[in-house]
């Protein structure tokens, strides 16, 4: 099978990574890619929202199976234009991506199908908006309605901040026209968990969970980034809680969308806040976390590739996933200046000898090689050090050893990664 990957992340290097040790693979290619997974895969320049391009490249190239990272083509079409072309592509459609790509189309899919989330409530207008949160005092949220590359939420202590978060998205459109619409939402308190299925319209085959950090300093402090770091599995995601999840939230949902004469196809992302009431969901994504993909996919024991065509083929249902008894964790390693103003350029070095330690496998992100040939930090987020042991303790400490055998002065990671899991007291 010949198989093009769309993204140029660490979940894109951890994707080839996988896929590459498929038997059923005979040549893989990403576009763009980055220097990690030129390793294993041949790197098209093509940019992951380049839609036409992607499209001539897989037919003219006999692509059997597109497999999109990033939600960025998938809002865009990719699915129906690579499906239009007659190539299996695993991935929900533009109409099936507004899961993410509408917090509103979300929230009234969960009223429908009676899907637990917090109470919420969409404003067209900065009054509306500004009278929803003097109704509902604080703590509050404000959440853009579109695309905002995770700069959409603002969870206000005070209603003073909720009424600034109006008008700076609203009134300022500080996040362009993701803004022009938000919806004001009951602010949930608990443990943060996400949670992953493989979907094929009408089957859902569960993924695990992993927690993700995504305050860019130790102890949760800090602006919000990307993700800094994520272990799986997480010790609060028992069978039962899984079933209550699959149950309440993903089937709900896969059903809705059928309804709706949307399948959603492809990997459901379920941002839940464990509650006192129970699991109730944040959010969809319509595809893997980055870095929770880098935790989910070293534990995963069965071939990936088949498992992405029969959800092309709606042929979940008979299909079983195993998985390694063994826990998963990452660190983030960023650019100093992430996420405001991350400094390019600075040398990597020693990435061989760290990717050699026990257990250890680093994914590239911001990388890229110099007229010299040099690896030097392109991006935010830079590599991704990931590391499997018996334990999360075990885990924790093999990848933190591999980071500190990266000679890189210019980068830095938070240290607590996974510390509570690894203690055993939460997370
Ligand atoms: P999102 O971009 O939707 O993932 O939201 C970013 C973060 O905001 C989430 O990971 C939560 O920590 C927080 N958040 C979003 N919605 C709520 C809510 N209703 N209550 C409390 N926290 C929330
Ligand atoms: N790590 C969070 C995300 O990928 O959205």
């Amino acid at each position: 099978m010949r198989v093009l990957v769309v993204g140029s992340g660490g979940r894109e290097h951890a994707l080839c990574w996988a896929l590459a040790a498929s038997p059923l693979l005979s040549q893989l290619f990403c576009a763009p890619g980055n220097p990690g997974i030129a390793d294993l895969a041949t790197c098209v320049p093509l940019g992951a929202t380049d839609i036409a391009a992607l499209v001539g490249f897989a037919r003219d190239n006999a692509i059997d199976l597109v497999f999109p990272g990033p939600e960025a083509p998938l809002a865009a079409g990719i699915t129906d234009a690579m499906e239009a072309a007659g190539i299996p592509c695993c991935g929900p459609t533009a109409a099936a991506a507004r899961l993410e790509s509408s917090k509103s189309f979300t929230k009234t899919l969960c009223d429908e199908a009676a899907i637990p989330t917090a109470g919420w409530e969409r404003c067209t207008t900065a009054e509306a908006a500004h009278a929803a949160i003097r109704r509902r005092g604080a703590p509050v949220v404000v959440k853009a309605d579109g695309l905002a590359a995770g700069k959409g939420v603002v969870v206000a202590a005070t209603a003073a901040e909720a009424h600034a978060a109006v008008d700076a998205i609203m009134t300022g459109r500080s996040l362009g026209e993701a803004g022009a619409t938000v919806v004001i939402e009951e602010c949930l308190a608990g443990e943060e968990l996400s949670f992953f299925a493989l979907c094929d319209g009408v089957h859902a085959l569960p993924l695990g969970g992993a927690q993700d950090h995504k305050r860019v300093g130790d102890g949760d402090t800090g602006p919000n980034t990307g993700g800094m770091g994520a272990y799986s599995p997480v010790p609060a995601l028992t069978p039962a809680l899984e079933a209550t999840i699959m149950d309440r939230i993903v089937r709900p949902a896969l059903a809705a969308m059928t309804a709706r004469g949307t399948p959603f196809r492809g990997i459901l992302f379920v941002g839940l806040m464990l509650t006192a009431d129970g699991p109730k969901l944040i959010e969809f994504n319509v595809r893997f976390g980055d870095p929770e993909c880098q935790v989910l996919l070293p534990r995963l024991k069965s071939d990936l590739l088949p498992a992405l065509l029969a959800a092309c083929e709606g042929e979940l249902g008979q299909f079983d996933l195993r998985w390694y008894d063994l826990a998963a964790l990452a660190v983030v390693l960023a650019a100093s200046g992430y996420p405001e103003a991350p400094q390019r350029g600075s040398e990597i070095r020693g990435l061989a000898a760290a990717a050699s330690l026990p257990g250890v496998q680093i994914f590239h992100a911001g990388t890229a090689r110099d007229d010299a040939g040099r690896l030097v930090a392109a991006g935010g987020r830079v590599l991704t050090v990931c590391a499997t042991g018996a334990d999360a303790a075990q885990a924790r400490a093999r990848a933190y050893a591999a980071v500190d055998a990266i000679d890189w002065p210019e980068g830095f990671c938070r240290r607590d990664i996974g510390a509570r899991a690894a203690a055993g007291t939460g997370g």
